[in-house]
């Protein structure tokens, strides 16, 4: 078998397309235009990649967006406090704030310092606890996203093992939610789970996102699976790879993401998604 491209940066441009044309709805309807804050504090050369895609996707779907830098040696309390301006301005929809973050800031206290309605990253605990108790909000982009890859899949979720390999709070727990939520048996594999082979070999759907190359073998891959590789690594000559072995992987799986073209476009789409329920859904 060799799997099908689950073709994200597609899928991405047809949700990206479907929120210009409801943005465009709304301008010709004189409706307030959504707004976005996004905030990077230092100088790292893969977050200042990623704030100009998501700034640029903002611009082509008619999201009005304004982009905060901050010295990597600002003083935590001078984010909090463009956080807390931006709480209040009532023409700011989302806000974003680039992980990660400079040693010196506490992370959680800025992802808590976001008002929950403008936590369009879904990263708030408050976001967290509705998805937990199958009550959604705002709901984390990337693990967003990857429902939307899989339901373009045409692949039923109901009863299906699925199996998550990395626990980290911006993809690892929330997929799991989303995949609990969506009528999947959930195994949630991290740095001390012993025969991961075993537990990929059991996955009809497998999400990883660890962020190292090769951590997962082609070979483990379950005959027809769904196979999702969030992993994005800068490889010395320029390129990304995943975090699957592709090419023995996509022999044996349903279906497959490539790295790059496959989640990584429908974060930032899923960021413009929830800019724009923020706006329709919560501040009308
Ligand atoms: N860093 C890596 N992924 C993300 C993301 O989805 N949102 C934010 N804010 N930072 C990130």
């Amino acid at each position: 078998m060799t799997a099908k491209l689950i073709d994200g940066k597609a899928i991405a441009a047809e949700v990206r397309r479907k929120i210009k044309d409801r943005i465009d709805v709304r301008r010709e309807n004189g409706l307030r235009i959504p707004g976005l804050a996004v905030v990077l504090v230092g100088e790292n050369p893969a977050s200042e990649i990623y704030v100009r895609n998501k700034c640029a996707a903002c611009d082509e779907s008619g999201v009005l967006s304004s982009s905060y830098n901050l010295p990597d040696d600002a003083p935590e309390e001078d984010l909090l406090a463009l956080i807390d301006e931006l709480n209040n301005d009532a023409g700011i929809d989302g806000i974003l704030v680039q992980f990660p973050l400079p040693a010196h800031i506490d992370a959680d206290k800025v992802t808590e310092q976001i008002r929950p309605d403008k936590d369009v990253d879904g990263f708030h605990p408050y976001n967290i606890g509705r998805l937990a108790l199958r009550r959604p909000s705002l709901r984390s982009c990337t693990p967003r996203g990857v429902i939307t890859l899989l339901e373009h899949t045409g692949e039923p979720f109901y009863g299906r093992q699925a199996v998550i390999v990395g626990a980290s709070n911006i993809v690892g727990r929330p997929m799991g939610l989303e995949l609990l939520l969506a009528g999947c048996t959930v195994t949630t594999c991290h740095r001390f789970t012993r025969h991961l082979d075993e537990h990929v070999a059991q996955a009809d759907i497998l999400v990883v996102a660890v962020g190292k190359p090769g951590v997962v073998s082609g070979s483990w891959v379950k005959p027809g699976a769904t196979v999702i590789d969030v992993g994005i690594n800068h490889l010395k000559d320029g390129s990304l790879i995943g975090d699957i072995e592709f090419d023995s992987a996509r022999e044996r799986a349903a279906w497959i993401t490539p790295v790059p073209g496959g989640v990584g476009p429908m974060t930032v789409a899923t960021l413009l998604e929830n800019t724009l329920y923020a706006t329709e859904e919560l501040h009308n």
